[in-house]
């Protein structure tokens, strides 16, 4: 198998298969049946899709229709009842797994804590029974602002257990962040906590919050402060609530009611090209049964093992591998608080040799830096109860692959780079660890039910080898049902592009063999340590700052974090430009939307380069914060003299 046409991915053509070991155990050891399962799912996908999800999941009441498509709407398994928590948690209290650890928690300052799966169904019933006599029931909204703990999961569960639709934001968001979301979604909730633990330092949730609220937030009446820290946080009488005093004396059995397949789970919001986050919403029956199956599948769960998945619970990859795929699947959690780094950068080896985790499951951008700090900190530890690791949030660079691979694999390990996106709710295209040969930075083959399409700019298909827009050609499960309070621009965002095909925003190539090589972006949105950040939203909080006129946000590679970001600011007339005013634009946007929006590079810009008609050329911008050196056409520019000035500065 060759690969000749990625020039960008030249550095490595082996391809590794899985050991006669590895497939001899597991869930799926077969080529031929992973052919006649995907022609299948893909042929006759109802047949596929309603046998799966009989027996997937715990359903109360039978579904009579697997899938109704108008596209772009679907409502998958209509007529069904079930409870989302129920299918996490109550269905393993009749088996063997009852005692069983669910999550096995470690905190950054070194706390564990093992919560078993009648422990996780006590604790989640208490707070949804405290959920309820707050008011909350089906329907309403509440915002969950939590540090990676496993009260965070128990408070997605109570939510679902009640048909409360959760929104998680991430910890490392903003107050500004927050109170755009909850006032999106109208919470009328919010839970948090006093602090979470972050390289030795608090983070202060619950003040953000409440800056969040104070600046305007009317919708919501309660805040639940969960005690983490422990540092004195203010707290407002008639609104805000300690989490152990309203679980207090909260009976620990709760009867989950069955609510429809397609009732909304969660909103979560993600940056798409304009300014605004986009409410991506899920529903219940098709969204379980995409996280439980890729679960059994991709990951290989087995009941021996411990799964590590090292997203935080504020991503969709946290919702989906944290919290509800291996819980339906009744797997042991492992769950780590704080950074990777802290108090050294082997803390996850640490933890897999403590824990013994089986499979693990993390990011490039984490791989490249452990790969940083040198080959010493994971030969501290031994590793041996690894079996399995995955990679998810943006392209893996092979090099990277490798050092995977080989340091931390041991060379034994199956690889799954697993490509996906909040939008499809669970992986779409992925190598299956006991039947895949794998070959570095390639995402491999479309998972059941997903017929993925490399087209070009008229909706042709690219012929192997070639470069296009990747699309999505069916309906599956997991997918979102549409953006929160906007329909029009769900259509506009995901359907528009092609008629009929689902528009992922990435571009992608097949190789000759068939396998999937996913580019990155080519929309304004930017992939910066495997966070999805929006160009636009970076240039609404930077002309949100009184000194600023205009800025233009763009992307220049970056070992590291895959993208940085590289702002080119005009200030207004009377602002003269200085490092200062550099470093307080940086601060403002980290202010504005999170430390992790922190651009890395501001340039100030006399003006920006721009064609006639007024659109700034980014493509313009994305060269000169690459290597200073404009090469394209620039034509249709209005005014070349600007870029001249800009290429002089560097
Ligand atoms: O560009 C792709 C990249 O991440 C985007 C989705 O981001 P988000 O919704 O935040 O979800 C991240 C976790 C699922 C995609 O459009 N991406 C994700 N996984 C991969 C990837 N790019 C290449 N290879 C992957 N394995």
């Amino acid at each position: 198998m060759t690969d000749q046409t990625i020039t960008s991915f030249s550095r490595e053509h082996r391809v590794f298969r899985p050991s006669a070991e590895f497939k001899a155990q597991a869930n799926l050891g077969s080529e031929t049946t992973y052919k006649r399962l995907y022609s299948e799912s893909v042929n006759s996908p109802e047949k596929f899709w309603g046998r799966e999800a009989k027996a997937r999941l715990v359903w109360r009441r039978a579904f009579t229709k697997v899938l109704q498509w108008k596209l772009p709407h679907a409502k998958w398994f209509q007529g069904g009842q079930l409870n989302a928590a129920e299918n996490c948690i109550d269905r393993h209290l009749l088996t063997a797994r009852a005692n069983k650890a669910a999550i096995i928690f470690e905190g950054e300052p070194g706390d564990i804590r093992t919560i078993t799966y009648r422990q996780l169904h006590q604790q989640v019933c208490q707070f949804a029974n405290a959920l309820t006599a707050l008011g909350l029931g089906k329907g309403d909204r509440a915002a969950i602002y939590m540090p990676m703990v496993p009260e965070a999961a128990v408070a997605m569960l109570a939510c679902a257990r009640l048909g409360v639709i959760h929104t998680v934001i991430f910890g490392g968001f903003s107050s500004e962040a927050i109170k755009e979301r909850v006032n999106d979604c109208q919470a009328r909730v919010v839970i948090t906590a006093d602090g979470g633990w972050r390289r030795g330092k608090i983070v202060e949730l619950k003040a953000n919050v409440d800056r969040a609220l104070q600046s305007g937030a009317p919708t919501v009446e309660r805040v639940i402060v969960l005690k983490r820290t422990g540092q004195e946080v203010p707290m407002e009488a008639g609104r805000d609530r300690w989490w152990h005093e309203v679980v207090a004396g909260q009976p620990i059995e709760h009867r989950a009611k069955a609510f429809d397949s397609e009732h909304p789970l969660f909103i979560l919001y993600t940056s798409g090209s304009t300014g605004k986050p986009k409410g991506v919403l899920h529903t219940t029956g098709g969204y379980l049964l995409g996280t439980a199956m890729t679960c059994h599948y991709v990951f290989d769960l087995k009941d021996e093992d411990v799964y590590f998945c090292t997203a935080d619970v504020g991503w969709i990859t946290g919702h989906s591998y944290v919290v509800y795929g291996p819980l339906a699947c009744g797997a042991t959690v492992m769950m780590y608080e704080g950074a990777p780094n802290h108090p050294e950068p082997d803390r996850f080896w640490q933890i897999i040799d403590r824990h013994a985790v089986t499979v693990f499951y993390t990011a490039p951008t984490a791989i490249r830096s452990f790969m940083r700090s040198g080959d010493d900190y994971v030969k501290r530890h031994s590793l041996k109860s690894l079996r399995l690791l995955g990679s998810v949030g943006e392209p893996i660079n092979p090099e990277a692959w490798m050092w995977y691979h080989t340091m931390i694999g041991k060379k034994k390990c199956p690889i799954v780079d697993t490509w996906w996106q909040t939008e499809t709710g669970a992986i779409m295209v992925t190598p299956l660890p006991g039947i895949t040969p794998t070959k570095p930075g390639s995402c491999g083959r479309p998972f059941f039910g997903v017929v993925p399409k490399v087209l070009d700019e008229e909706g042709k298909e690219v012929p192997r080898g070639g470069g296009g827009k990747l699309f999505l050609a069916q309906p599956w499960p997991s997918m979102l049902r549409t953006l929160w309070g906007d329909d029009e621009r769900f259509k506009q965002a995901y359907w528009s592009e092609l008629p009929g095909y689902y528009f992922a925003g990435d571009g992608a190539r097949f190789d000759a063999d068939g396998y999937l090589w996913v580019v990155g972006r080519i929309d304004d949105v930017l992939n910066v340590s495997g966070h999805r950040i929006g160009t636009a939203e970076v240039e609404s909080a930077l002309v949100s700052h009184p000194s600023v006129a205009e800025a233009a946000v763009v992307g220049r590679p970056d070992e590291l974090k895959g993208q940085a970001l590289v702002c080119f600011v005009t200030v207004k007339n009377s602002v003269t430009e200085s490092a200062e005013l550099k470093d307080q634009l940086r601060a403002h946007v980290a202010r504005e939307i999170g430390a992790l929006a922190r651009p890395d590079e501001v340039r100030f810009a006399a003006g920006l380069p721009k064609t006639r008609s007024g659109k700034i050329m980014r493509r313009i911008l994305k060269e000169l914060a690459a290597g200073g050196i404009v090469k394209g056409d620039t034509t249709t520019l209005e005014d070349f003299s600007v870029v001249a000035a800009l290429q002089s500065e560097e």
